[in-house]
């Protein structure tokens, strides 16, 4: 049995978490708009042909905001294709996917969607094959009120109100040469830094993010460059990150957040750097726009120029879900520079969210990661605790050092709650784990909840057929001592203890 101890004192914080660190990510791609979110032969298809069974998953995740259009879609992306009559708009070769996109859906679809899933939107502008000219045109189009031709071609579409969103991507992976319009950190950065003013001049309440990379292989340079052109004009960077267990080593697929963690620690210094060269008082938040587990898809054939193909399905499995949960923790620990982040994807398309097309039977069902992101997004909304941990450590092939415990702590101070978010990354052990908290002025505690999420086979996976494979319990045995909590931790497993100080 291995151990580990937290110490917690509400006097030591990271910081107040922004809701928003638990957005996602909805693109025009494979089957995440089409028979994911929009589907009116659905039998539980809404009035606008949006399927209620994935707007109940998704209230479930608690998502409050997701980016969109894309992703490499949107920078071959001409917005206008996506607005009035749909009889009118156009089918194109989507070249970013191989695709036919039918445009059926766009803006004026989509922030009506996110608003019945309780999501605001963070709308990504095309500067690969576009400019500055379209995107505050599109600006013009969502928030502006009246009286000028973008906004009267809304109102003439049916939309009255602007859109008011808030948030917008200075383009998606300017840096990667997959990307269409693909351009230089300098090249970028003065396209970015254009494009910021005058999106800005047309809504200076608008907020704005300037890509960063496409990796953390990828990031250094470019970020110094971008924004030594952008950064009085924009917000937030960028910052993209995908993990995988190709070659089935678990100990080292286990240790990914090591790398999300380095990789915002080092943008975070190049944007600092920057800040300084620039005798800038403003401090640049950082956008985790796309992370996840994404390997399992890769290589998986499909039709060219179909309409909505299965692609990038990735079946997760329970390891799957181990690190996303890190990987969380991950994001919350940095909850003090990272303000925003997006689960890439929602549904279908690397998704928590799976469905079959109506021919096809219909159901909609969670896939193993939905839980731990459905537990931090519910539990994790709070003030996290700079917590001070030991446990012991193993060395993988991508890393040394690994602690086997990853943790997390959110105080909740009005409803005199903590929330203790734990990742067990043995594959043989179970764990001592012990949590301090008499600094909390000996209030009586008490556990709310223990949830666990295990399985002995770190390959299951939810289906349609059984979708319930892989599913949280509350059947851990934490339990308050004194000023402590004390509870075993499974090997490879996912735990959420929940303590009340009264
Ligand atoms: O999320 C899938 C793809 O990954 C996105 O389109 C792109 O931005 C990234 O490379």
């Amino acid at each position: 049995m291995l151990t580990s101890s937290l110490i917690l004192h509400p006097a030591y914080t990271v910081g107040e978490v922004d809701p928003r660190i638990f957005g996602s990510f909805i693109e025009h791609l494979g089957r995440a708009v089409y028979h994911g979110v929009y589907e009116p032969g659905h039998p539980t298809a809404d009035e606008e042909g949006f399927r209620k069974d994935v707007l109940d998953l998704v209230k479930k995740l608690g998502v409050p905001i997701v980016r969109y259009p894309g992703g490499n879609f949107v920078s071959g992306y001409r917005w206008e294709d996506g607005t009035g009559p749909k009889d009118k708009r156009p089918r194109r070769p989507e070249l970013a996917w191989g695709v036919t996109e039918t445009n059926e859906v766009g803006i004026d679809e989509f922030q009506s969607w996110a608003k019945k899933a309780g999501s605001s939107v963070m709308m990504a502008v095309n500067l690969g094959t576009r400019g500055p000219e379209e995107a505050r045109n599109l600006v013009e189009y969502c928030n502006f009120k009246s009286g000028t031709y973008y906004a009267d071609l809304r109102r003439q579409n049916g939309f009255e109100e602007p859109f008011g969103i808030k948030t917008w991507c200075l383009g998606n992976e300017m840096d990667g040469a997959w990307q269409m319009g693909a351009k230089t950190a300098t090249e970028y950065g003065r396209i970015a830094c254009e494009a910021a003013k005058l999106m800005k001049w047309t809504d200076p309440d608008i907020e704005l993010v300037v890509c960063g990379s496409s990796g953390s292989g990828m990031c250094g340079d470019w970020e110094a460059e971008v924004l030594k052109h952008t950064y009085d004009h924009v917000d937030y960077i960028s910052l993209h990150s995908y993990y995988g267990n190709p070659a089935n080593d678990t100990a080292s697929f286990l240790a990914s957040s090591m790398d999300m963690d380095r990789f915002i620690r080092t943008v975070c210094a190049i944007a600092d750097y920057v800040k300084h060269v620039k005798r800038s008082k403003k401090t640049m938040y950082l956008s985790f726009d796309e992370w996840n587990v994404w390997f399992h898809s890769h290589g998986a054939p499909f039709e060219k120029w179909s309409v909505a193909p299965h692609q990038l399905e990735d079946v997760y499995t329970f390891e799957d879900a181990l690190v996303v949960g890190t990987l969380l923790m991950t994001l919350l620990k940095h909850c003090d520079r990272v303000k925003m982040a997006c689960l890439a994807q929602l549904v279908n398309v690397i998704a928590p969210i799976m469905t079959e097309n109506a021919e096809d039977g219909g159901r909609a069902w969670a896939q193993t990661i939905f839980y731990p992101f459905m537990h931090c997004s519910a539990y994790g909304r709070g003030t996290v605790l700079d917590a001070r941990i030991d446990c012991p450590t193993y060395d993988a092939k991508n890393a040394k050092g690994v602690p086997y415990l990853e943790s997390c702590a959110v105080y909740h101070e009005e409803e005199r709650e903590i929330d203790l978010f734990a990742v067990n990354r043995s594959l043989e052990e179970d764990m001592a784990f012990t949590c301090d908290l008499t600094a909390f002025g000996g209030k009586e505690l008490s556990v709310i909840e223990h949830l666990t999420m295990t399985n002995d086979d770190l390959k299951a996976v939810n289906t349609a057929d059984n979708p319930t494979a892989v599913v949280p319990e509350a059947n851990g045995d934490a339990q308050a001592e004194g000023g402590k909590i004390i509870a075993t931790l499974g090997k490879h497993s996912w735990n959420v203890v929940r303590v009340k100080m009264n």
